[in-house]
């Protein structure tokens, strides 16, 4: 058994429980169970596979070891911080590499290592090779779910976007154009991962230069909780600062003393104050424009111009919005005059290209559930009369269509839910709706399985999948996947 233990453990109990802790729970007082601290373990393993959230698997003592900041078919020592007795897998970050793989690079962004910020878990890995973890991953999520392949021309992969091709200049970083900071007592940095901490985030070398540019951490931030930056594609800069107090001003003036001098004029600073019941934020500009201008522009499906707010949702890679519009349109294959619903639409990126599809003569309907969102859409689509919009919830919104018979069926439900998925009772209703295509967007592959098998068990087959890595030097890449009846 190769465990070292840390020098502060100095006695032996069970392995990895602090020595003279209180019992889990206390059935004596009656009172709540003491949290149950551990001290950390270090334990060698030979990584052996790639797994879905960053981690590279390998086996210790016949325990499951998920290791961050490792390479599959490295010999590694890792540092397990919650290595409880009855687990059957523990979560490390690997301290020592004793025998490097020779897909092993130098990280780009150092303070992304060992106790460092999150966000980069595939960074000390060279570019393709993370694509190829990418692949893996995505297929075994896939299978592993039950979902048959069979019908597909060829495997799923992760495909590189143009400007990070192999062999393209600085392939796989600036590509960042939304970059969220924590602040902690007024000194911003971002949290490593599986934490709350606030640690100095750096260089950051996978930003857009001009984020880079603003030097967000040689600036101190009194009273703020947050900042997100966002660069459009025109390169207008927009940071919304977090306020911590619903007593602070809600006058620009008043707060003008939140911008560092060295932004210049150029930048546009919002300021959200959390109301008196904490129930949203009262959003205040400034300085500037609320609002970026994103252009897309999707080859021979057109070029279009969207407005969204500053601290609205945006497809993060500059490339990432023309290559899901032209994979969701090449997948669909829209026919004019055809019925479709655009689910979790945003400000309307994939309902104005499907707008344009279908025609005067066709109809989609776009649900979507932030307030700003479906106002910046509706800016959008203000010139097609056969867009229409609905705010809410995408499952109580189906509910409601389902009792009310508002609409026909749709002939194509397009989707793009956040992380967690549709979900199964969403993924069933569109499967028994749906009347010919669905194509589903999903930035998490374990839940894309998940709903994909929802589909398939209502009589759905997977006909295509297209993934790209939208999301260099990450554990996250985007998939498309069209399913037909
Ligand atoms: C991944 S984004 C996609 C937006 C858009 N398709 C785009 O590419 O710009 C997911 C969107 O779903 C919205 N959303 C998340 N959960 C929702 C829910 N339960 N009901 C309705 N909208 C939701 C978010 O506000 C966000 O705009």
């Amino acid at each position: 058994m190769t465990v070292a233990r840390t020098p502060s453990r100095k006695h032996s109990s069970t392995p990895g429980q602090r020595p003279g802790r209180p019992p889990r729970s206390s059935q004596r007082s009656g009172r709540p169970a003491a949290p149950q601290v551990y001290d950390p373990v270090e334990v060698e393993v030979t990584l052996e596979r790639p797994a879905h959230g960053g981690y590279s698997v390998g086996r210790h003592e016949g325990r499951v070891i998920f290791a961050r900041l490792g390479v599959p078919g490295e010999r590694v020592r890792v540092r397990v911080t919650e290595p409880k007795p009855k687990a059957s897998f523990w979560r490390g970050e690997v301290v020592e590499v004793l025998e490097p793989s020779p897909d092993r690079v130098p990280s780009p962004w150092p303070e992304a290592g060992v106790g460092g910020v999150g966000g980069a878990d595939w960074a000390h890995v060279r570019l393709p090779v993370q694509r190829g973890f990418k692949t893996a991953i995505l297929n075994e999520q896939l299978t592993r779910a039950g979902v048959d392949l069979a019908a597909l021309a060829q495997a799923p992969e992760v495909l590189a976007l143009p400007r990070d091709a192999d062999g393209a200049p600085g392939a796989g970083l600036g590509w960042r154009t939304r970059v969220q900071f924590a602040v902690e007592n007024g000194r911003p940095g971002m949290r490593p991962a599986r934490s709350h901490a606030v640690v100095t985030a750096g260089s950051n070398p996978l930003a857009v230069e001009a984020i880079r540019a603003l030097e967000v951490e040689s600036h101190r931030f009194d009273g703020v909780s947050s900042l997100e930056v966002a660069v459009s594609s025109r390169g207008e800069v927009c940071v919304a600062l977090g306020l911590e107090s619903p007593d602070a001003p809600r006058d620009p003036r008043a707060l003008a003393g939140l911008v560092p001098e060295a932004w210049g004029e150029c930048v546009s600073v919002l300021a959200l104050v959390p109301r008196a019941d904490r129930a949203g934020r009262d959003e205040v500009v400034v300085r500037g424009s609320a609002a970026l201008v994103e252009r897309v522009d999707a080859g021979r499906f057109g070029v279009r111009e969207f407005e969204v707010s500053g601290t609205g949702f945006w497809q993060v890679h500059p490339e990432a919005a023309a290559a899901l519009v032209a994979t969701v349109l090449e997948f669909a294959e829209v026919q004019p005059g055809e019925s479709v619903w655009d689910l979790f639409s945003g400000a309307g990126l994939f309902t104005a290209f499907l707008a344009d599809q279908v025609g005067p003569a066709g109809r989609v309907l776009g649900v979507e559930g932030a307030a700003q969102a479906v106002l910046d859409a509706k800016a959008n689509l203000a010139t097609y009369p056969q867009v229409e919009l609905a705010r809410g919830d995408v499952l109580q919104w189906l509910h409601r269509w389902q009792r009310e018979g508002a609409v026909d069926a749709p002939d194509l439900v397009v989707l793009d839910p956040p992380r967690s998925g549709a979900g199964v009772d969403l993924a069933r209703e569109v499967g028994r709706i749906a009347g010919q295509r669905i194509v589903h967007v999903a930035c998490d592959p374990a839940s894309l399985a998940r709903d994909v098998l929802q589909y398939q068990e209502n009589g759905w087959s997977l006909r295509a999948v297209r993934a790209f890595d939208l999301f260099p030097m990450t554990q996250h890449f985007e998939t498309v996947a069209l399913l037909g009846r």
